[in-house]
């Protein structure tokens, strides 16, 4: 395809701002681990109400994606804290997601116009807390970045030159970020099979209502799955390969999902990787007895930890669970979410 000189095209001053959702697993079975270093695993994720923004603004053109991110900037939206240890640079989610959506378009028109992008990112999500905060970046960016390329005013910039990927292209493009990023693109309840990569959406009746016993230190996702291969080691025969997504507790989950009130789901939870967080994090330990004791209908750790989740029966509940908790002496911040319907969206 031949291009337009980029001569012919007025300054591009657009922006646009995408949110996406913070995730707790309401169920996560983790198999052996694969010879690319990952686990197959199957997992319930549920989205919730806690939320990343990442606005992009272009700030120029050029025509080689390596250019075409020019910075990042963060600020924290609330009791999560200053963001801190987050990288700049590429190792950024929310600039890889970008990244992603530009070079997919550079693939499709070699030598077009693309926009130089500024990302300005508000976490609202713990930082390295097991609620793919960072994949939540990512999912945001693509969809901002997707609107640059080919939403409103896009093709009198010079873009849209390629058609706009789909959603589920997005998904895929997002697959190599990380195994939580399609799933912050898609949102709501879903089940995850590989990598948790590979998704279908799940029924889920009603609101649940949770509360979040936040670290103010984080766990590192690698250590964590690296420690639960230790312990298995250590203990043959508890190693647990994944068989499908079928059978066993996610359907008790999914079943559980079925009915409004909470309590069946509270029963349902269930994480493999709990062990290997509270091996590094021993005092988790104390926090899930304090949620247990703070009338919490159940807690867990969330993900690769060290959130830990309490599954609340309702609004009121879960900011008692949530004052119970701190009161009785938790060292970092409580927050309190719903589970949201939501993925990755626009901002009008
Ligand atoms: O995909 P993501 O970058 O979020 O994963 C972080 C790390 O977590 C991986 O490098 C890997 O060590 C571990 N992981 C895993 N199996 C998965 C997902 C993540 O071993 N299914």
């Amino acid at each position: 395809m031949s291009t337009p000189d980029p001569a012919e095209f007025a300054v591009d001053r657009r922006r646009a701002t995408a949110t996406a959702q913070g995730k707790v697993n309401l169920y996560l079975a983790v198999g052996a681990r694969r010879p690319d270093g990952y686990h197959d695993l199957v997992t319930v994720f549920q989205a919730v109400d806690l939320t990343e923004t990442v606005t992009a603004t272009v700030t120029g053109h050029c025509t080689d994606p390596a250019d075409a991110v020019t910075g990042v900037s963060l600020s924290a939206q609330d009791v999560a804290g200053t963001p801190t240890g987050i990288p700049s640079g590429t190792d950024n989610l929310a600039v890889r997601g970008a990244l992603a959506v530009l070079r997919n378009y550079h693939r499709s028109v070699p030598g077009a116009r693309l926009p130089r992008l500024s990302l300005d990112i508000i976490k609202g999500v713990p930082v390295a807390g097991g609620m793919a905060g960072g994949s939540a970046d990512a999912a945001a960016a693509m969809v901002a970045t997707r609107e640059i390329l080919h939403g409103q005013g896009a093709a009198e910039a010079g873009y849209s030159l390629a058609p706009r990927p789909s959603d589920a292209e997005l998904r895929e493009l997002a697959a190599p970020l990380g195994a939580d990023v399609p799933f912050c693109l898609l949102g709501g309840t879903a089940l995850g099979s590989g990598t948790g990569a590979e998704l279908v959406p799940v029924m889920s009746r009603g609101v649940r209502h949770w509360a979040f016993a936040i670290d103010r230190q984080g766990l590192s996702t690698p250590e964590v799955f690296a420690r639960l291969d230790r312990q298995r080691e250590d203990t043959p025969g508890k190693d647990r390969p994944v068989a499908g997504g079928s059978g066993g507790g996610v359907t008790v989950v999914q079943r559980a999902l079925l009915t409004a009130n909470s309590t069946e789901l509270a029963a349902a939870l269930s994480n493999d990787l709990q062990p290997a967080a509270l091996s590094l994090r021993p005092e988790l330990r104390r926090t899930l007895t304090l949620a247990r004791e703070a009338g919490a209908l159940a807690a867990v750790v969330s993900g690769s930890g060290p959130t830990v989740a309490m599954l609340c029966s309702h609004a009121d509940h879960a900011v008692d669970v949530a004052t119970a908790v701190s009161a009785a002496g938790h060292s970092g911040p409580t927050l309190v979410a719903r589970s949201s319907p939501h993925g990755a969206r626009l901002v009008p």
